[in-house]
């Protein structure tokens, strides 16, 4: 026990001084004594270099090449990715892949290169090999994007997973972008991120990393092409970033460095080239297609810990609609539980749920449960009961159940890296739809168990099944909630196959977006927690998982009501829209902020509804094409360098760009714009990109601007679909796709894509088919042709 962990310890003992503290005392010296006993110390450990090259031996797609003292095998896929893999680490199994790894590209070959080291030269891509095993990944036109050193393995002498370190060096002009949920990005500034999900157990600011879900995966963008690397590795480790340096034409710059440093795992790699939506796209292909949410949960939805009853829910609710304020789902929290235990109803305070279920949805609400992994260890828990008889939960060397502590008390947790277990707890969910909840709601499954000291996750001891492969808690620890959410997905989409699932999850890992989406967590009420609300969507969106959004408001304390104000203009137009705050925070209801908030808070609200043809829209064209609902302004300019240094404002699809106000007092901000015509979408005044606007941002709207010749579907005043065309610039045209969706179900409309174009002072609109153009069958509202002009 360190010295914070002692002051933690006073603090817990001395703060809760109750049986739960006391618990969480017991739970941290158990959780120790289980790894000094389960984990040997690794003892001495031998280092390990490739060595020189020796022999190569062709195969699909590249080959095999063998150092003295390890070898690599190199493949380029159909899709122009490139995986390599170290002492013979193959693509599979892997947590991340969805399905069959892709097919190896016959064309490229492995052939010779100058100094004794080899290539592997392919259509969009050439992977230079020296003969010391530093792998270069190079731009067709032999521009290089980054060099990893040659790997470095320690060994402990009695056996064990081997400790290994990865350096690598990329242009002086790149920017790193993803590593899972950060609060301090999107831009990844110098420093060391660790890989291991962590629940912070308090509200956190930009300052706080890690948090719930981290993964190996970089994007990194640079004048000469954008790239995405993988790691397929899930055990903890740590990555260290420093940006380059340029040397202002003096021919000395400085490359930018990244240095991986893993605890255990495969040494593989995944990287693909190309611009954002290109690496995106074949990010998707590699890691699956990000789940499609219902169009509710594309509206708005309302939480809080705490609302304590069932009159309490009626009475919220009533406020929304006695208001005239959009409301679309509901969100209940552990408090509705019996005792905490997940999968139960405290009947004295729900005692109809059901029935709630039923009049919110006459009203077109949904109701959202929260589940925890977490079962009370307490035989007569009807779960706890089930699973021991399934043998569902993790255990320890000697087979012990292992215990921890969570809101049940002591607790037992789900080995989700079963197939058995997922199966067995994705039936629970039956429970959850006959109580009338049509979506669910992951948390603490890092996983969290509360400790006075140490990690409070599980022992890094215990066992788990790996699909049967075996092993322990340091390599399934960050899957954890990827398998959890892979369980509810497939449960409910058995238990209701006529309907999408909804499920978003706390924690996950590289490719839970299969399963659904996430939140921020439990955000820090506070200006700088609102960037971080940014910093944390921007960066998912780049790793791949598209559906995220963070607390409005922040979870903790009471935001002043221009901050709440300012949250819920920027979360209106993030996929995941959602007021949530803790038990002892303040109201997050848009009225308790004063009339001039309502208001205000009304305006962002039906705008939210008014854009959610666009939203699903979005939504179909993540899961079909990889690219993120909110994308850096970047998205199709990396090369633009102001842009590729823009973290207070995104772009909404294609159509929009919003600019959030994310500072006290501002009723004006400054707007880098990409290339092209921008309109102002309050004022219909158009600016010139690229360059800097100064716009303004009264208490009533952040900034919002159209691109010139956008098509975007909208809720028109009766319901129906209409398109809001967007003027394009005169001698332009412009163009936009609709994905007419039922808002639930399988159905796969097509991609409807309309063009259009300036005829004199007209707009014309049209719908393009393979062979034809037809007319809008939509109604066509044309905005912008007020030609106001300001000059950038
Ligand atoms: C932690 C979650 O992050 C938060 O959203 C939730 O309200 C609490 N757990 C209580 O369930």
């Amino acid at each position: 026990m360190d010295g914070r962990d002692l002051v933690r310890l006073i603090k817990v003992v001395g703060s809760v001084g109750t049986a739960q503290g006391l618990r969480t005392v017991r739970a941290a010296l158990r959780r120790r004594r289980a790894d000094a006993e389960g984990l040997p110390p690794r003892g001495a450990e031998r280092a390990r270099v490739p060595g020189p090259v020796q022999d190569v031996q062709p195969g699909p797609g590249g080959g095999v090449i063998r150092f003295s003292r390890s070898e690599l095998s190199i493949c380029v896929t159909v899709h122009g990715a490139v995986f390599w893999g170290w002492d013979g680490a193959a693509p599979e199994p892997s947590y991340a892949l969805a399905g069959r790894c892709p097919e190896p590209d016959p064309r490229a070959v492995l052939e010779p290169d100058k100094d004794g080291g080899w290539r592997v030269v392919a259509e969009r891509v050439t992977v230079v090999i020296s003969r010391h095993g530093a792998v270069e990944v190079q731009t067709p036109g032999g521009v290089t994007l980054r060099r990893d050193l040659p790997p470095r393995w320690w060994e402990p002498v009695a056996g064990g997973p081997a400790r290994w370190m990865q350096r690598s060096e990329v242009a002086a002009d790149a920017r790193f972008f993803g590593l899972g949920g950060r609060a301090s990005g999107p831009r990844l500034r110098d420093g060391t991120y660790r890989l291991w999900n962590t629940d912070p157990g308090r509200a956190f600011g930009p300052g706080v990393d890690p948090l719930y879900i981290t993964m190996p995966v970089q994007l990194v963008v640079a004048d000469a092409a954008t790239h995405l690397v993988f790691h397929d590795s899930a055990w903890d480790g740590t990555v260290t970033l420093r940006e380059g340096e340029e040397g202002a034409g003096s021919g000395h710059d400085r490359a930018g460095t990244s240095e991986l440093r893993m605890d255990g795992g495969p040494l593989r790699c995944w990287v693909v080239v190309g611009t954002p939506a290109r690496v995106l796209l074949v990010w998707a292909s590699l890691t699956g297609a990000a789940a499609l949410p219902p169009a509710w949960a594309l509206g708005h939805h309302h939480a809080r810990w705490g609302f304590g009853s069932e009159q309490e829910v009626r009475r919220i609710v009533s406020g929304y609609l006695e208001r005239d304020l959009p409301l679309d789902a509901v969100h209940l929290d552990i408090d509705h539980y019996d005792e905490h235990q997940v999968f139960t109803v405290d009947h004295e305070r729900f005692p109809k749920l059901p029935q709630l279920a039923e009049d919110l949805r006459r009203d077109g609400i949904r109701l959202v449960s929260i589940v925890d992994p977490a079962v009370g260890a307490a035989p007569g828990n009807a779960v706890y009961d089930s699973g021991v008889a399934e043998d569902a939960f993790v255990r320890d060397a000697s087979g012990r159940l292992v215990r921890g502590v969570a809101w049940t008390g002591e607790s037992v947790y789900p080995d989700f890296t079963h197939a058995r277990v997922r199966d067995w707890w994705g039936g629970h969910y039956e429970e959850r739809l006959a109580q009338g909840f049509s979506g669910f709601w992951h948390d603490m499954n890092e996983p969290t168990a509360f400790a006075a000291f140490g990690e409070s996750t599980l022992p890094r001891s215990a066992r788990h099944s790996l699909e049967g492969r075996g092993g322990d808690h340091r390599e399934a620890h960050n899957v954890y909630g990827l398998c959890m959410a892979r369980a509810a997905y497939e449960g409910v989409r058995q238990l209701l196959p006529e309907e999408r699932p909804f499920v978003f999850s706390r924690s996950g890992w590289a490719g839970m977006q299969r399963y659904g989406g996430t939140w921020s967590g439990d955000v820090a009420t506070g200006w700088p927690g609102l960037r971080a609300s940014l910093s944390l969507v921007m960066g998912l969106g780049l790793c791949g998982v598209p559906y995220s959004g963070p607390d409005v408001g922040g979870f903790d304390g009471s935001p002043s009501p221009e901050l709440f104000l300012r949250w819920f203009q920027l979360a209106a137009y993030l996929p995941l829209f959602r007021t949530h705050a803790s038990l002892p925070a303040g109201r997050r209801e848009p009225w308790e902020f004063g009339p001039v908030v309502l208001e205000h808070a009304r305006v962002a609200l039906l705008e939210r509804r008014r854009l959610l043809p666009y939203l699903v829209t979005l939504a179909h064209l993540a899961r079909r094409t990889g690219a993120p609902y909110v994308r850096p302004t970047w998205w199709s300019a990396p090369e633009d360098r102001a842009l590729r240094d823009c973290e207070d404002a995104f772009l909404l699809g294609d159509c929009l760009l919003v600019a959030p106000v994310l500072d006290p007092g501002a009723d004006r901000r400054a707007v880098q714009l990409p290339r092209g015509r921008w309109y102002d979408t309050a004022t219909e005044r158009a600016y010139e990109g690229p360059g800097r606007v100064l716009l303004d941002a009264p208490l009533s709207r952040i900034p919002v601007l159209a691109r010139a010749g956008a098509v975007l579907p909208v809720r028109g005043d009766d319901g129906g679909l209409e398109l809001e065309v967007w003027a394009p610039a005169p001698g332009r045209t412009g163009g936009g796709l609709v994905v007419p969706d039922a808002g639930d179900g399988w159905d796969e409309p097509e991609i409807e894509r309309y063009v259009t174009r300036r005829r004199g002072r007209q707009v014309v609109v049209e719908r393009e088919l393979d062979d034809a153009v037809t007319a809008s069958p939509y109604p066509v509202r044309v905005r912008g042709l007020g030609e106001r002009r300001s000059q950038t």
